[in-house]
C-alpha cells in the first residue's frame, strides 16, 4: 500500500524515530510533523498535549496517512488511547518498545529512566518495566533542560555536559546498569550522557525498537510499500531555519526542505 506513513513530535527529537523507520523501511513514504510553534510538549498539562497531539493527527490524516506513529514520549504518555479511539489506523507510540528493550537488556535489574515531566509522573515507562519485569528497581528522573538543549543543537561541550551532571550524577550512587532515553529528544544527547557514565551503562533509546514494530505492523496488516517512494515530507509549525539547521546534522542529506504547517486552524 502505497500511502504514506505519519510520524510526530513536539520538535527535532522524533527524527531519531524517523531515520530508525527509514534505515528498516526505505520502500516507505514518511511524513514528518514537528510542532516547533508549541515544544516544548513535557511541562504542559495533559489537557494541553493531548489537544496538540490530536490537532498534529489531524494535520497528517490529509496525507490519507495508513499508520501513524508517535515519536513523542510526552504525546504517548498522554495520548496514545484516546487517538486510537478517535482515529481508525494502527498507532504506535515510543514507551512500550523502549521499556521493553531496557528489561532485556538489564543485569542487575536496576534501570533508570529519564523524560519530560509529564512522561516521569504519569508513570507509563514505571508500569510497563514492572509488567515486564517485577523486579525491576526503577529510578526515574525528569530532565527538563534537556529539550531546549536540544532544540537548540547545544548536544556537547561544557553547556551540555554541566546539565547533564546535573540531572544524572545521583544515578550513579543507584548502581543502574540501564538508563532509558525516555524522550525521542534525549538520544541527541548520547555521547554526552554516555561520557559522564564512563560508558559503563547500557543506554536505550526507543527509536530502533519502536522502528522493528513498525514493519511488524505493516507486514501483519498487509500495509508495507512495494515500490520505493522517496518523497518524504517534513513540516514544522514554526521557525523552518531553526529546525533546518539541528534537523540537518540528524539526518544528512535526507533533510533539505521543511514546509510550515498549518495545525489546529
Ligand atoms: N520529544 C518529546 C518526548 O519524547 C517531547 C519533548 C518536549 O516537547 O518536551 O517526550
Amino acid at each position: 500500500m502505497e500511502n504514506p506513513i505519519g510520524i510526530f513530535d513536539s520538535g527535532v527529537g522524533g527524527l531519531t524515530v524517523l531515520k530508525a523507520i527509514k534505515k528498516l523501511l526505505p520502500m516507505e513514504q514518511l511524513i514528518y510533523l514537528g510542532d516547533t510553534a508549541r515544544v516544548p510538549y513535557g511541562n504542559k498539562s495533559k489537557e494541553t498535549i493531548v489537544r496538540y497531539s490530536i490537532e498534529n493527527t489531524n494535520f497528517l490524516m490529509q496525507f490519507n496517512i495508513k499508520m501513524l506513529v508517535i515519536a513523542c514520549n510526552t504525546s504517548t504518555a498522554m495520548g496514545i488511547e484516546i487517538l486510537r479511539n478517535m482515529f481508525q489506523i494502527p498507532i504506535i507510540g515510543v514507551i512500550e518498545p523502549g521499556a521493553k528493550r531496557a528489561v532485556e537488556v538489564t543485569k542487575n535489574k536496576r534501570i533508570g529512566v529519564i523524560g519530560t515531566v509529564a512522561t516521569i509522573k504519569s508513570k507509563a515507562y514505571q508500569n510497563i518495566i514492572k509488567s515486564y519485569e517485577r523486579k525491576a528497581v526503577i529510578f526515574a528522573k525528569p530532565c527538563p533542560l534537556f529539550v531546549p538543549l536540544v532544540e537548540e543543537g547545544l548536544v556537547k561541550g561544557p553547556v551540555a555536559e554541566a546539565v547533564v551532571k546535573m540531572y544524572l550524577e545521583g544515578f550513579k550512587l543507584k548502581n543502574i546498569d540501564t538508563l532509558v532515553l525516555g524522550c525521542t529528544h534525549y538520544p541527541l544527547l548520547k555521547n554526552t550522557i554516555q561520557k559522564f557514565f564512563d560508558r559503563k551503562i547500557q543506554i536505550v533509546d526507543s527509536a530502533e525498537e519502536t522502528a522493528k514494530i513498525v514493519k511488524g505492523v505493516l507486514e501483519e496488516k498487509k500495509l508495507a510499500n512495494v515500490l520505493k517512494n522517496e518523497n518524504d515530507m517534513f513540516f514544522v509549525t514554526d521557525a523552518a531555519e531553526r529546525f533546518l539547521k539541528v534537523g540537518k546534522e540528524i539526518m544528512k542529506g535526507a533533510l533539505k526542505e521543511v514546509r510550515i504547517a498549518q495545525v489546529g486552524k
